[in-house]
């Protein structure tokens, strides 16, 4: 099936902000959060039955350096320092794509900045 997307300012966002101040995002913004390791955006997702699900995550990263993120599904983690590479600018954004197991029903996937620059800027979860 096709995949449902998940906009991050719809996300629950705990350190950070919804912005638009970065072109190319899709819906009406994207999430910004704070530079500090702990910093989240948590999307709660439907599955329609438990299995293998592809998580595919749009981001910008305009910086020079990796902001690696811990991904959880209902506080599992399923991807450790996942690596977010630059994009090139902010307004240049990019899908880090994986799978993971999720639950039927509603699933809760966080995205937490796993060092001290914080996440990439979050467009949308694609499930
Ligand atoms: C800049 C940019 C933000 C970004 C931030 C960061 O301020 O405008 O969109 O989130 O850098 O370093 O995370």
């Amino acid at each position: 099936a096709a995949p449902t997307r998940y906009e991050a300012e719809n996300a629950t966002v705990v350190q950070g902000v919804v912005e638009s101040n970065h072109a190319g995002y899709s819906g009406t913004g994207f999430v910004n959060g704070e530079n500090v390791a702990g910093s989240y955006t948590e999307w709660t997702v439907t599955a329609p039955a438990a299995g293998t699900a592809t998580l595919a995550f749009r981001y910008a990263n305009g910086t020079t350096a990796n902001r690696p993120g811990d991904i959880s599904v209902n506080g599992t983690l399923v991807a450790d320092d996942r690596a977010f590479n630059p994009t090139g600018a902010w307004s240049t954004w990019a899908t880090s794509t994986f799978t993971a197991p999720l639950q039927a029903g509603a699933n809760k996937i966080r995205a937490t900045a796993a060092a001290v620059g914080g996440n990439p800027n979050w467009d949308y979860l694609d499930v």
